[in-house]
């Protein structure tokens, strides 16, 4: 029996939400290990609908749900998301939710300075989501972060602050934002512990025991391998690594723990904010998917962009991120197109690529390379098995697995958690 990494193979939004519900249900602990409230997907379960940013989503399924080391949070987002879920009556705490004890917290300082940096760069702004999360994991890294162990230490958070805050209120003053006062994050941050510090553990023991004791651990990615800061559409990303091997750093576990890795992807391509995107539609087919598709981020409500599906992109994300089976979702918003393109390489000036080259210059200007191939006519929508789909439909998704070198395990053919067919259970490896 093996563990479940689920990541996404585009740029996000791939309707992770409705495969990590499906695999929650199956696991007894559902681990977040990078991202913070920057992601959000939607859970329908019954009649209600559950909106989470950084709660893992197994908690709506009742089962244990652990933030890892890896993750930023953002303790005021994280209690009023806690707040809502239990005003819909889900019975969110401590026994059910734990905290590792060294992630890092976003401040409200990040978000001030997220958004006036976008404002500053204008035109080449990045899109992100002004939530803090970049300027938390530079904090990270640069050996300053507030994490959440900090707030039962008064005297260390009171001296950390003095040095987060020379730094941050420098910065901000020179682009024009308002500063922080230190007595006040201070007083803030202090009133915040008490609610905060029962869900905090070292998470990386109770792992550990879950593992030796033979539970099934799904670790659910936030973002997506081309948003990944390393091997993303760099400066255009987010600024965690989103690839399925941080499951291990981000959570504490060795990788070998991580297990099956599953990588989901839209039957198209969409992006949310700015940034290279080789097959995106300015047309009315690119129109059409964002109509069907419903395009919308849940995190920023923005209009999604949309393209073809970039083959040579997601074989590039399998490659990266070691994924061994793909999610396939959203096929039914192809339904009834006469023909259907996929990308399987670029032309960059007089040269041709099988991947996307990592220089801004050359991703700009990468044409890519279409092949084409026949739509279908019936309905792919609320198909429960291969023999329910269109001939065309299926050549389609084989002719995907062919170009990015990896097999469809699952393919999701609506919303529905049940219209879904399974071709081989990740949990078993
Ligand atoms: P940040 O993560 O807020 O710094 O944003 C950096 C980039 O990642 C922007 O292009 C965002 O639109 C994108 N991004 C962040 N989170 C998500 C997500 O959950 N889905 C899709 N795009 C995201």
């Amino acid at each position: 029996m093996a563990n479940v990494a689920v990541i996404g193979a585009q740029w996000g939004d791939e309707g992770k939400g409705k495969v990590v519900d499906w695999l929650a249900s199956r696991a007894d602990i559902v681990v977040r290990f990078q991202g913070g409230h920057n992601a959000g997907h939607t859970l329908v379960v019954g009649n209600e609908t559950y909106k989470l940013s950084l709660l893992p989503s197994g908690l709506v399924r009742g089962k244990l749900g652990i933030i890892g080391n890896g993750v930023v949070v953002d303790p005021e987002a994280l209690l009023a998301e806690i707040d809502r879920v239990r005003a819909q009556g889900l019975p969110v705490g401590p026994e059910s939710l734990r905290i590792a004890e060294n992630a890092t917290l976003i401040l409200p300082l990040h978000g001030a300075l997220d958004r006036a940096r976008e404002t500053a760069r204008g035109d080449a702004r990045i899109g992100t989501t002004g939530r803090g999360i970049g300027p938390a994991y530079e904090d990270k890294v640069a050996r300053r972060a507030i994490r959440v162990c900090d707030l039962a230490e008064p005297d260390t958070l009171s001296a950390k602050l003095d040095e987060l805050l020379l730094h941050h209120n420098t910065l901000l003053a020179g682009l024009g934002a308002e500063t922080f006062a230190k007595q006040a994050l201070l007083e803030r941050l202090l009133s915040l512990a008490p609610r905060l510090l029962p869900y905090a553990e070292p998470v990386w023991q109770r792992l550990d025991e879950a593992r030796r004791a033979g539970r099934r651990i799904l670790f659910e990615g936030a973002q997506a391998v081309l948003l990944d800061v390393d091997h993303g559409t760099y400066p255009f990303v987010t600024s965690s690594n989103t690839v399925a091997a941080t499951a291990a750093a981000g959570a504490g576990v060795g990788p070998g723990a991580v297990g099956f890795v599953l990588g989901i992807a839209k039957a198209y391509s969409t992006r949310v904010g700015a940034g290279p995107f080789p097959t995106e539609l300015f047309d009315a087919t690119g129109q059409l998917l964002g109509d069907r598709g419903h395009e919308f981020g849940t995190v920023t409500g923005r209009r999604r962009r949309c393209g073809w599906f970039d083959a040579a992109l997601v074989r590039q994300a399998v490659k990266v991120a070691g994924i061994q089976g793909l999610a396939l979702t959203k096929l039914d918003v192809l339904d009834g197109l006469a023909e259907l393109k996929i990308a399987t390489g670029y032309r960059i000036g007089a040269e041709r690529f099988r991947h996307l080259p990592a220089a801004p210059g050359a991703q700009a200007a990468a044409v890519p390379e279409y092949e084409t191939v026949e739509g279908w006519a019936g309905s792919t929508r609320g198909a429960r098995s291969w023999a329910d789909l269109p001939a065309q439909a299926v050549k389609y998704v084989r002719r995907i697995e062919e170009l990015v070198e990896a097999p469809v395990t699952l393919l999701s053919t609506s919303p529905e958690r049940d219209d879904t067919i399974l071709v081989r259970d990740p949990f078993e490896g």
